[in-house]
């Protein structure tokens, strides 16, 4: 994948990996666009890196997803590599948690249904350029779930298996497909508790770009690549380790 002179929208690019992708992208003479639903983040990103632009918005409300497709279709046609990068997590008890079928809800359109709805309303645009670039961001829990995050771990599973079928749909066009598989990162996703085996931002990023330098169509990042081939080796294994850690 040609890593220069692109035009990126990042969701969720106001902090954590995004953020830092949006900084390691901008250096590499990239128009990045962001979105985030929090005014002050987005802000403040900005104020750290003044060449992006952002939008303000709710991937997870379909019509808040059709304004910033609208908003990148009429402001930057040149819009060339989606990045669906912005989700979220409920770490909660299935059966105790009394709101866990709302979670849930929120939970499949932010991580599943809003990087679904916007490569359709953007593939129109992305096609339209000699070369194009869709990456979705899983991570390697798709591989083994936790019983903690019971819809974070399902949501990116069924992101995973909707990316491998859009890579076959798009085998004979100019759109690439890329996914990559990111192990815990330390980042505000964690609320300021980061488990021990945590990734830095720049560790995780510089690997993604690697991969991507490389052409992988599915870039598993570190203890990502460990819990794909243990997880191939030894499932009941896999799956009785990540869910024993802190
Ligand atoms: N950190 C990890 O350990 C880890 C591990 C594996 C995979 N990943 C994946 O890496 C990606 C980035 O995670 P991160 O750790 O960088 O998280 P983060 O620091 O919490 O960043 C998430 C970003 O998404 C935005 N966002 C969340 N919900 C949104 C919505 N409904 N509409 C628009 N923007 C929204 C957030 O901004 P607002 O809050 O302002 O909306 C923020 O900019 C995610 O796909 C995650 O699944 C992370």
């Amino acid at each position: 994948m040609k890593l220069e002179n692109n035009t990126v929208l990042i969701t969720g690019g106001s902090s954590g990996i995004g953020l830092e992708l949006a900084k390691v992208l901008v250096a590499k003479n990239n128009k990045v666009l962001i979105c985030g639903r929090n005014l002050e983040k987005l802000t403040q990103a900005k104020a750290q890196i003044p060449e992006i632009e952002f939008f303000q918005c709710d991937i997870s409300k379909p019509d808040e997803s059709e304004k910033l497709a609208k908003w990148v279709k009429d402001t930057y046609p040149a819009c060339n590599n989606l990045i669906n990068n912005a989700a979220i997590v409920n770490k909660i008890d299935f059966f105790d948690d009394k709101k866990s079928i709302e979670l849930a809800e929120i939970e499949y359109e932010t991580n599943l249904l809003a990087p679904i709805r916007l490569i359709k309303l953007l593939y129109p645009t992305l096609k339209t350029h000699n070369s194009s670039v869709i990456i979705n961001i899983t991570t390697g829990l798709i591989y083994a779930p936790r019983v903690i995050y019971p819809f974070y771990n399902s949501s990116k599973s069924a992101l995973h298996s909707f990316t491998q079928t859009l890579r076959i749909r798009l085998k004979n066009e100019k759109t690439e497909v890329f996914e990559v598989m990111f192990p815990a990162v330390d980042t505000p996703w964690h609320q300021g508790k980061p488990p021990k085996i945590a990734i830095s931002t720049q560790s995780a990023v510089s690997e993604m770009i690697k991969g991507l330098e490389k052409g992988k169509p599915e870039i598993r990042v570190r203890g990502a690549k460990i819990l794909y081939k243990v997880s191939r080796l030894a499932p009941g294994f896999a799956l009785k380790k990540i869910n024993s850690l802190e």
